[in-house]
């Protein structure tokens, strides 16, 4: 039997297919894991698997061990793990991409429609108890049809939010290092442009990249500045589910705060789960503390993969979805 560490609670269907083969220890409390305690806990483990909360970098490995062999990530994004420090010691590193596709296309499109539509905004008056009636002109936000959405990173999630763009009307274009895949380019009769193009053509710009750090190629953080919001249409939104530090919160907070563009709706914080402070007392953007990918169903599905990813490179096989530098 091996030693597995689950370092945050995780939907039991994913402690059970472990807790089947290898002597499980799971981090059972509400708050996450403290990196004192995780650095303990993981002493001596062969499998961990982990949530976006923890680092894994060469101090997280020296603490488990010479003997760990995968580090099985239960996010779509692992810009948490070095991996190359991973591969350097080989320990192999696995994600949970598809399952969560539709759930996190569901996530930032309705932060979409909160934005565009002003209903967060709307049901805050009405919470406040503030005073409101009926108007023509009240609280008027902007309509989806026939307007551009700009998809930022067309992998699954991405085109997935471009499909329910397109349901409702919309025009997509994308920019990415790769087209889209040809069938699904086809069926959103999606435009691939270059960013600056994207910025100054789309009514909503939609984030679906990964983060990577600056200095390294394809570098994402802060790819949404102050120059980028200055290039966006004052009429424009931005929303964000991807990552946080993709964009320059503090940038965003003036472009929102002078009008450079209308709105923004987002999942994702810089320095989670801090949220600026500029962020909170603004009306035109809607927050939400990272439900991107928040179901009963598709967390059930993370875990189970994850779960079955550290089986499989335990018994010595190749899991299911590894992922590489
Ligand atoms: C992911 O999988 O990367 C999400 O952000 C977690 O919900």
């Amino acid at each position: 039997m091996a030693k597995v560490v689950i370092t945050n609670r995780i939907p039991a269907e994913g402690v059970a297919l472990l807790e089947a083969e290898h002597d499980v220890t799971v981090w059972d409390e509400a708050e996450c894991i403290s990196r004192e305690t995780c650095l303990e806990l993981i002493a001596g483990a062969d499998a961990v698997v982990t949530l976006l909360t923890e680092k894994v970098d060469d101090e997280f490995l020296d603490a488990a061990g010479d003997q760990l062999k995968v580090v099985a990530n239960v996010a779509v994004g692992y810009n948490n793990i070095d991996v190359a420090a991973c591969e350097k010691r080989g320990v192999v590193a696995t994600n949970t991409p598809k399952v969560l596709t539709e759930t996190t296309a569901d996530t930032a499109f309705g932060l979409m429609l909160m934005a565009t539509r002003r209903f967060g905004e709307g049901e805050r008056v009405i919470r406040s108890r503030t005073p409101w009636q009926w108007g023509m002109f009240y609280m008027l936000g902007m309509g989806l049809q026939d307007k551009t959405i700009g998809i930022v990173g067309a992998g699954q999630i991405g085109i997935a939010m471009a499909r329910r763009a397109k349901a409702f009307g919309m025009d997509v274009i994308y920019t990415d290092a790769r087209e889209m895949e040809a069938s699904a380019a086809a069926e959103l009769g999606a435009k691939r442009v270059d960013m600056d193009e994207l910025l100054a053509t789309a009514d909503v710009v939609s984030l679906h990249c990964p983060l990577i750090p600056a200095g390294q190629d394809g570098a994402t953080h802060h790819l949404i500045d102050a120059a980028a919001l200055a290039r966006m249409k004052p009429t424009a939104y931005l929303v964000n589910s991807a990552r946080g530090p993709i964009v320059d919160e503090a940038a965003l907070v003036e472009a929102l705060k002078k009008g450079e563009i209308a709105g923004a709706g987002l999942d994702v914080f810089e320095d989670e789960p801090t949220v600026h402070e500029g962020l909170l007392d603004l009306d035109n953007v809607v927050l939400l503390p990272h439900l991107g990918s928040a179901t009963v169903e598709t967390r059930t599905a993370m875990a189970e993969l994850a779960a079955r990813n550290a089986l499989a490179v335990l018994r010595g096989e190749a899991p299911e979805t590894p992922v590489t530098s």
